[in-house]
């Protein structure tokens, strides 16, 4: 692996809608992240992805995008855009956007054309099919449940697919018209000074094609649009091209989020020359999941936990930097995911941070992780704001889920966990806003937040602090960032361990992931504890005692 400027570095993604509200609306703006950039520079950040900011009806949280050249007037104006490019890099901090590509709004100015002209210019940027009898369309199942394909507004032969909500129609990247647009659109950011992009659902941007059938594996008759992406090949072309056009030549950042990628093509994906500088791991992220829906998933035992991330750290090895989360604001709260219920407390929060943060690859951390915030509780789906969680409590009920077990199912998996404001302080609605926030506050924000935990030193802000000094120091940053990652005790419940490793300094991080004590063996003699969850560690020649969740860093 060739050595980059990012590798030794800590990103972090912000939710704009739900971090900072400035001026009392009750959504968050850009210069409300503005104001916050000496709180990321006080944790540790080098990297910031900006969840979508453009101007957007906002039926997917912007990542339906009408307008991929102007700020949403709720998030600010360019100014405010130039101003946090500006205060970000005096700070030494990147700054990346969202690049939603798959597809925009219905509300963008190429559809709106689309729909005047479908058999002109830009009836070709789109997938239309012209036709009178609907059952003749392929019977694919959008990732937000029901058909893809939705009659074109004024038309009632013409179809337009959306992979995602209606209100995303795809956009067609066979059409090398559509190509040029969007790279003008990427080289044109690049060039105002942005760092570079996360890319938005970008394994949808090759379809399998012609459009045929799959068989359906639901009652609905439709098939799970991801089926036909195992039959989609070709997406290289693509991907190499927005490469060379815009990402190289601006030497700009990105990470894709990629899902169903064929393990042969990893070394294309993020490998030295790769389509992208590195991707996520969501190996644990989908684990469980059922096709089915919801209502199906299986819980993920801290077992399958481990030996999900040792999966994705084989894969890898030394092809590419992969990028390492435990939440992101499609998903539930890390913690609340990945600890048993019930486990859930300071101890095993930084316990769970420990073992992420400290594999190999670039840790991402997302807003609030680092204060601990956790899943939210529901008490009806009139408070439910998320259109997969909507969508994913309808299939639950029609598949015979009881309501009160269907709200527990979105408490466990819905979307907008992560979406709640984050919780500065004890004031009213968190300080996140003076208004009334667009989004239920937590109600657990008097218990955390970041005001107390600023004052505390033992708190998990000041944990993730620590975890980020270490990765950066002198002394172990290196073997943290390049070392090899080797598992240990692999095969024993309810321990995730391992070491890193480079020629000359052995690490050692071991967590006891239960809540009962244990005693583990030791490989070698303890040369230096660098960092544990608990005061002390208790240790001695051949084991090591560790409390429940606790964990340690160790040199050996
Ligand atoms: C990605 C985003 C998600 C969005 C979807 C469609 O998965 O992370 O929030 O709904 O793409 O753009
Ligand atoms: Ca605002």
């Amino acid at each position: 692996m060739k050595k980059q400027w990012w590798h030794k570095k800590v990103a972090y993604q912000i939710y704009p809608k739900s971090f900072a509200d400035s001026n009392g609306d009750g959504i968050g703006d850009l210069r409300g992240i503005i104001g916050k950039l000496d709180y990321l520079k006080e944790l540790g950040v080098d990297i910031v992805w900006l969840s979508p900011i453009y101007a957007s009806p906002l039926a997917d949280q912007g990542y339906d995008i009408a307008d991929y050249y102007r700020i949403d007037p709720r998030f600010g104006t360019m100014d405010d855009m130039d101003e946090l490019l500006k205060e970000a890099h005096k700070r030494g901090i990147s700054i990346l956007m969202d690049l939603v590509v798959n597809h925009c709004s219905d509300e963008h100015e190429w559809f709106r054309k689309a729909c005047q002209d479908p058999e002109g210019k830009y009836g070709k940027y789109f997938y239309l099919e012209h036709t009178s009898d609907p059952t003749t369309l392929c019977n694919w199942r959008s990732y937000f449940g029901g058909s893809v394909w939705e009659k074109l507004p004024g038309h009632e032969d013409y179809y337009y697919l959306h992979v995602f909500h209606r209100k995303q129609p795809d956009l067609n990247w066979e059409n090398p018209e559509l190509r040029e647009d969007i790279y003008k659109m990427i080289n044109w950011w690049l060039d105002k000074g942005l760092d570079g992009f996360r890319l938005d659902a970008i394994i949808n941007i090759k379809k399998a094609l012609p459009f045929k059938n799959y068989p359906a594996d639901r009652d609905d008759g439709l098939a799970a649009c991801t089926t036909q992406l195992h039959d989609a090949e070709g997406i290289g072309a693509f991907l190499g091209e927005m490469r060379d056009r815009c990402f190289k030549p601006h030497n700009a950042f990105t990470v894709g989020e990629v899902f169903n990628e064929k393990e042969e093509e990893l070394p294309d994906f993020i490998g030295d020359n790769g389509y992208f500088s590195s991707m996520y791991d969501f190996l644990e992220t989908v684990f469980g999941q059922s096709q089915k829906g919801w209502q199906d998933n299986r819980d993920i035992t801290p077992d399958d936990y481990r030996n999900c991330v040792f999966a994705t750290q084989k894969k890898i090895a030394d092809i590419g930097m992969i990028s390492n989360i435990i939440e992101n604001h499609d998903e539930p709260r890390g913690v609340s995911r990945y600890i048993p219920e019930g486990d859930i407390t300071p101890v095993s929060k930084k316990m769970l941070a420990t073992v992420y943060f400290l594999l190999k690859g670039l840790p991402w951390i997302y807003q609030g992780q680092e204060i601990g915030m956790e899943n939210l509780k529901i008490s009806s789906i009139d408070e439910v704001d998320d259109i997969s969680s909507i969508d994913s409590y309808q299939v639950a009920l029609k598949a015979g889920v009881s309501e009160q077990d269907a709200l527990r199912m979105i408490e466990k998996y819905g979307r907008d966990n992560a979406r709640t404001p984050f919780q500065w302080n004890t004031s009213d609605h968190a300080g996140f806003t003076t208004g009334q926030p667009w989004l239920r506050v937590n109600p657990n924000y008097p218990e955390i937040n970041f005001a107390d935990q600023e004052q505390d030193p033992e708190s998990i802000f000041h944990y993730y602090q620590k975890l980020i000094r270490l990765r950066k120091s002198e002394k172990y940053g290196d073997t943290l960032v390049y070392g090899d990652l080797v598992p240990y005790l692999a095969d024993q419940h309810n321990v995730m361990a391992y070491f890193r490793q480079t020629e000359g300094q052995k690490l050692l991080v071991i967590a006891n992931y239960q809540s009962e004590p244990r005693k583990l063996p030791l490989p070698g003699t303890v040369k230096k504890v660098l960092l544990s969850n608990l005061d002390s560690v208790k240790y001695d020649e051949t084991s090591v005692s560790l409390e429940g969740y606790q964990v340690a860093v160790v040199e050996l």
